[in-house]
């Protein structure tokens, strides 16, 4: 089991887009795929069509006290499960700081699952904090949308910078350009020249779209509604140079 986030301190970026769309293509594939939606906006879970309520609550299962596949939900996508999300996550960091090592604590609620499951994708709400601490203790791979503009560099500077300074060991930071549009000057001259700076940015860019806007009127991934656009085909390319970055099973 692959346990792959989608982080980024800033919000607006492309996360739930990128988590929904992966972990679609992923079961496509035939791969046994989950996405739990840690957000409390429970925006990826809107999109899936269920709703963002967990029976018995939120945060029993984040404490430990509830079972995390009882509040697991089929989608209408063969292969793909949702862990929705719950109201009560705006809490979760006091949730988490009640508890016994914290920032294991998600690491430990999804162990179970290790034989249930060949990806895990967990869509992060926008933060650093606690959460994204459990989830940088819990992910192997923090995949991170990032837009072309001067706040967003900074921001991607801010978490290297946690990197060297939290020591996230054996977590794989993968950023990607999101909502790239190529009319913008801006967008070009960092879209070109950033990767220098930071080897590790994907090679595969997701264009602003109106088609991924529409996820929100469809409320399907993209590949459902309109496999052959250009920001369909980014997110399988970009699938494809993900999985070329997997550490070995
Ligand atoms: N490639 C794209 N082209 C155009 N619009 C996009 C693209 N990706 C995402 N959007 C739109 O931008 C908005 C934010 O996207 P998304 O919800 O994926 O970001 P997020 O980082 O998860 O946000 P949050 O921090 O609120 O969780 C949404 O309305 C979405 O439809
Ligand atoms: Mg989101």
């Amino acid at each position: 089991m692959k346990i792959l986030a989608t982080y980024n301190i800033k919000g607006g970026v492309g996360k739930t887009a990128a988590a929904i769309n992966l972990a679609w293509l992923a079961a496509q594939e035939g791969a046994r795929t989950l996405v739990w939606d840690l957000d409390p906006q429970g925006a990826t879970t809107f999109y899936f069509r269920i709703k963002a309520k967990i029976k018995g609550g939120g945060k029993q299962l984040v404490g430990g006290q509830k079972d995390l596949t009882e509040a697991i939900k089929g989608t209408d996508y063969p292969n793909l499960d949702l862990l929705p999300a719950d109201f009560s996550y705006r809490h979760m960091d006091i949730v988490l700081d009640s508890a016994k090592k914290p920032t294991k604590r998600l690491k430990k609620l999804l162990a179970p699952l290790e034989n249930d499951y060949d990806y895990v994708f967990l869509d992060c709400p926008p933060s650093i904090s606690l959460v994204s601490e459990a989830v940088f203790k819990a992910a192997e791979v923090l995949l991170v949308p990032i837009i072309p503009t001067t706040l967003s560099l900074r921001t991607l500077e801010q978490l290297f910078d946690f990197e060297r300074k939290e020591q996230m060991e054996g977590i794989k930071i993968l950023p990607f350009f999101s909502m790239v549009d190529r009319r913008k000057g801006l967008h070009r001259q960092i879209v070109e020249t950033l990767p220098e700076r930071h080897p590790q940015i994907l090679r595969t860019q997701i264009p602003y779209a109106s088609e991924v806007e529409q996820m929100g009127i469809h409320r399907q991934p993209l590949g459902a509604y309109s496999s052959n656009s250009r920001a369909s085909r980014a997110f399988s390319d970009l699938w494809a140079e993900i999985k070329g970055h997997l550490p070995a099973p």
